[in-house]
């Protein structure tokens, strides 16, 4: 998904500015001799892409949570010298990068969220539409599965993450439901569970599955998924180099707001900090600028409905150095969870 701009953006120098800024300074050869890390593998179609405009002396370092993913990835690397593959969140970024010796990069890429594979996987839960286990964990191989989750957990706990992570109206008579039903016998399955949702949830929004804001909860819960994205963001502050780019791709507004105003603080901190006693000479400098963000076009909606909400942001690290806490107060800046009440007005 949006495969040609988010290959772009991490290596076409003059990528989504339409001023003239320091790109033109900038020599095309350096960047495609670069070192570059694609934080959420999947089945490797950004990171071949990628790798197909890449020199032969750039180097790729590859995530993802998932086996099934790395299996992949590790194929990959057996045929191309230039990639090297971590098992685990993208929020080990830096420590993973130091492990192999790289200080710095020249480009992030994040597709956050579900592959197809697992979506499309009845066995790994993730889906409402498909009988299968309770599972939803992108790495199967450690972790507590949802259902483990909510065969132990409190309603109040429950209707706080189903608040939180899938903004959902009904949160109360559904943590309700699932902790009375599990007196009589536990959830085990996702249609037990959507079955159960949909018999509790009275109004839907148009075209959507009662369930769905709960299964994108509770995935989002299991994974620790805004968490492991506050990580990576600091993370990338600290390893991009001068002129690095990061590419994020985000499926829904919790997820993209946090990227936008994560690179709204660090691209304007006097606005971000005003409200601390610092003097505006002692301010942080920029240490991204954005170059702006790009929707799929009709085409690739037509072709796969899913791009239907995916929205693409990149920003480029400017040449300031690192402010002494290594942009933490940025990444601070963040809030994870819904927008209060009376600031919706849609993403921008
Ligand atoms: C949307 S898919 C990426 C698809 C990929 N760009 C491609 O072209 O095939 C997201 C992938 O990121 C992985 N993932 C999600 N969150 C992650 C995290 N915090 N750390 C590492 N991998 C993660 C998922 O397991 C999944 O394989």
């Amino acid at each position: 998904m949006l495969l040609e701009p988010t290959v772009n953006a991490l290596i076409e120098p003059g990528f989504g500015s339409k001023s003239k800024r320091s790109h033109a300074t900038q020599e095309p050869s350096s960047r495609l001799s670069g070192v570059y890390v694609d934080g959420t593998f999947g089945r490797g179609g950004h990171s071949r892409y990628l790798l197909s405009r890449l020199a032969p002396d750039a180097r790729l370092v590859v995530f993802d949570k998932d086996p099934e993913a790395i299996a992949t990835a590790r194929a990959l690397q057996a045929e191309d010298a230039r990639v090297s593959v971590v098992h685990g969140g993208f929020a080990s970024m830096r420590e993973q990068l130091i492990q192999l010796g790289l200080q710095s990069v020249d480009g992030v890429m994040l597709d956050l969220g579900m592959s197809s594979p697992q979506i499309d996987d009845a066995s790994r839960g993730f889906s409402f539409m498909r009988e299968g286990p309770l599972d939803m964990r992108m790495d199967t191989s450690r972790g507590l599965t949802a259902a483990q989750w909510l065969a132990e957990v409190s309603v109040e706990e429950l209707k706080e993450v189903i608040v939180k992570y899938g903004e959902e109206r009904f949160a109360f008579p559904i943590a309700k439901a699932v902790v009375d039903r599990r007196e009589s016998s536990p959830l085990c399955t996702t249609l037990d569970l959507a079955e159960l949702i949909a018999s509790v949830v009275r109004t839907r929004e148009k075209g959507q599955h009662p369930a769905t804001r709960t299964f994108q909860a509770l995935r989002i819960y299991i994974n620790q998924e805004l968490e492991e994205l506050a990580h990576a963001l600091a993370a990338v502050l600290s390893i991009l180099a001068p002129k690095g780019r990061l590419a994020v791709i985000s499926f829904h507004s919790l997820e993209d707001r946090m990227v936008k105003q994560c690179i709204a603080a660090a691209a304007r901190p006097a606005e971000a900090q005003a409200r601390m006693p610092i003097f505006e000479k002692d301010m942080p400098a920029p240490i991204l600028h954005s170059l702006g963000r790009v929707l799929p076009d009709a085409q690739e909606i037509a072709g796969n409905v899913r791009a239907r909400s995916a929205v693409l942001r990149v920003a480029e690290r400017t040449d300031a150095p690192l402010p002494p806490d290594e942009g933490a107060s940025f990444v601070n800046a963040i809030r994870l969870g819904p927008k209060p009440m009376r600031a919706g007005r849609g993403r921008k």
